[in-house]
């Protein structure tokens, strides 16, 4: 994720570190509306949690004379900045009061400086809480029991977020140290595709694991989650194909083979597979590089150069893919087509690759998808070894000069224009001087001129600006911008997802 959160925690254990306010105020919003139903407001335990509540409160404003607490996609936001919660306690309140606030359609409070705050106006406002849960619009009952008090509830779904540039320098040398604001709304069918993205790391996640503790794995939930993915995929390309382009670099070995599975199935539709077809592909991407469960970890991590014996024992992964995917509960003829591409993701359609092997030219086709797959997503991600990942314009560069060596010609050209010279979430510095960030690259475009969000400066803020056409010209057929160099937003920290989605 973006380097945009406010820092909660310091290095120091959770017991020796002073908590700060805005926990203190998160775990109280859980925690209070069940002391107020059960205990006079004499109580001690009850008049004890009131106190820091409101301590907290009185703290907070110290810095500000109002602020606004909102859950939005599975993190709270200190008015537009994410808080990192230190994992252990106050991450569970957190996660449980956000299932609170969605079950009553709300999203966070917005609490504004009242002077000389006392317990009885706390436990007035968690009584209206209490009172709103049994209401049919809780949110809108308490905007209208709580309108101009010190703590309202935020019923709009639209608020925007600050990101911060983790480099001093932006593109092009420019400063950007300061933070970039973003509109965000609800996006229904984004929030769908990414549902199905999260189901389908957390299956393949379930399946690793169960192999590493030698349990028994069945194929009836990758089958499920794989098919999800292709009715998405053929009712709208962009949904999946963007989540796997645009993607969260921290966490390599979690996304890789959902994207390889994303990537591929994209690419057989766009071949013409139908819809069996590409759901057998996709499970063939997803299990590709299964056999790294029997890697040591401390080699999968290494990054310093393999010696020749651990580049040996890595290059048996494609072999051990084989032979966890035979371990797998599933029909036989079933799982039989799932075994070429994970075999010869590696080998390249010049048989140049490994494991050695006594086929014949060609490759399947399978096997030739996959590889493609595989070789974007590895070099667009961070690794272990390699912690800033490549532009897509860089790693399509390298893939070019492997077309017909390890990677099938026809394939990687039908492949490039489907994820664009510049893919969605790229950050493109013009000949104008400006920024920004690719949005979508439409059929008719012109040399793959991109639609891109300009990244505009308003007083200290960037923000996301107007999207323009890169194709545009002006009356003497001269294109308005013209791109001279791209970045990966993560070279500066940012998350494409946080912008676009
Ligand atoms: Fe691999
Ligand atoms: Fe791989």
């Amino acid at each position: 994720m973006p380097e945009t959160a406010v820092a909660t925690s310091s290095k120091a254990s959770f017991r020796e570190r002073a908590q700060p306010p805005v926990e203190t105020v998160i775990q109280s919003l859980l925690r209070l509306p069940q002391l107020v139903k059960i205990h006079q407001p004499n109580n001690k335990l009850l008049a004890g949690n009131l106190d820091l509540f409101r301590k907290a409160l009185l703290s907070m404003w110290e810095e500000r004379r109002s602020f606004s607490l909102r859950a939005h996609r599975g993190r709270f936001y200190l008015d537009s900045q994410k808080i990192a919660l230190p994992s252990g306690p106050v991450t569970v309140s957190a996660k449980k009061l956000m299932d609170q606030l969605e079950g009553q359609g709300y999203f966070g409070y917005l609490f504004t400086l009242k002077e000389n705050l006392t317990n009885e106006d706390a436990v007035g406002f968690i009584r209206a809480v209490n009172q709103s849960a049994a209401q049919e619009k809780p949110g809108e009952w308490l905007k209208e029991k709580l309108a101009g008090a010190w703590a309202e509830p935020l019923v709009d779904p639209d608020f925007k977020i600050a990101v911060t540039y983790r480099e001093a320098e932006g593109p092009g040398g420019r400063p950007l140290g300061r933070p970039m604001i973003i509109n965000t709304g609800t996006r229904t069918l984004a929030v769908k595709a990414r549902k199905s993205y999260s189901r389908a790391m957390a299956v393949f996640t379930a399946v690793e694991n169960k192999l590493r503790e030698g349990g028994a794995v069945s194929l009836a939930k990758s089958r499920r989650v794989v098919q999800e993915m292709v009715e998405s995929l053929f009712m709208d390309e962009r949904l999946l194909l963007n989540l796997s382009t645009i993607r969260d670099y921290d966490d390599y070995t979690c996304t890789h083979s959902v994207n390889v599975a994303i990537l591929s199935m994209c690419l057989g539709r766009r071949l013409g597979l139908g819809r069996a077809a590409v759901a057998t592909l996709g499970l063939s991407g997803l299990f590709h590089d299964l056999g790294k469960v029997d890697i040591p970890i401390s080699l999968i991590r290494k990054t310093s150069r393999f010696t020749p014996e651990e580049y040996e024992e890595v290059k048996n992964h494609s072999l051990y893919s084989v032979a966890r995917i035979l371990q797998i509960h599933a029909d036989h003829r079933f799982k039989c087509k799932l075994l070429q591409a994970p075999f010869e993701h590696h080998l390249g359609v010049d048989l140049g690759g490994y494991p050695n092997s006594d086929l014949n030219p060609p490759l399947s086709l399978f096997g030739r998808i996959v590889a493609i797959a595989d070789h974007y997503d590895a070099l667009t991600s961070s690794r272990s070894y390699r912690p800033v990942p490549m532009n897509p314009e860089q790693a399509l560069d390298i893939m070019t000069s492997a077309s017909g060596k390890s990677l099938d010609p026809l394939l990687l050209k039908v492949f490039i224009n489907m994820v664009g010279i510049y893919p969605i979430g790229t950050l493109l510095v013009m000949d104008t001087k400006e920024v920004a960030m690719v949005a979508e690259t439409p059929p008719d475009a012109i040399d793959a001129r991109p639609l891109a969000y300009l990244m505009d400066r308003v007083g200290p803020d960037i923000v996301k600006g107007e999207l323009v056409n890169l194709s545009d010209m002006d009356q003497n057929g001269k294109f308005l911008r013209n791109i001279l160099r791209c970045f990966h937003p993560s070279d500066f920290g940012i998350s494409a997802s946080d912008i676009l989605l």
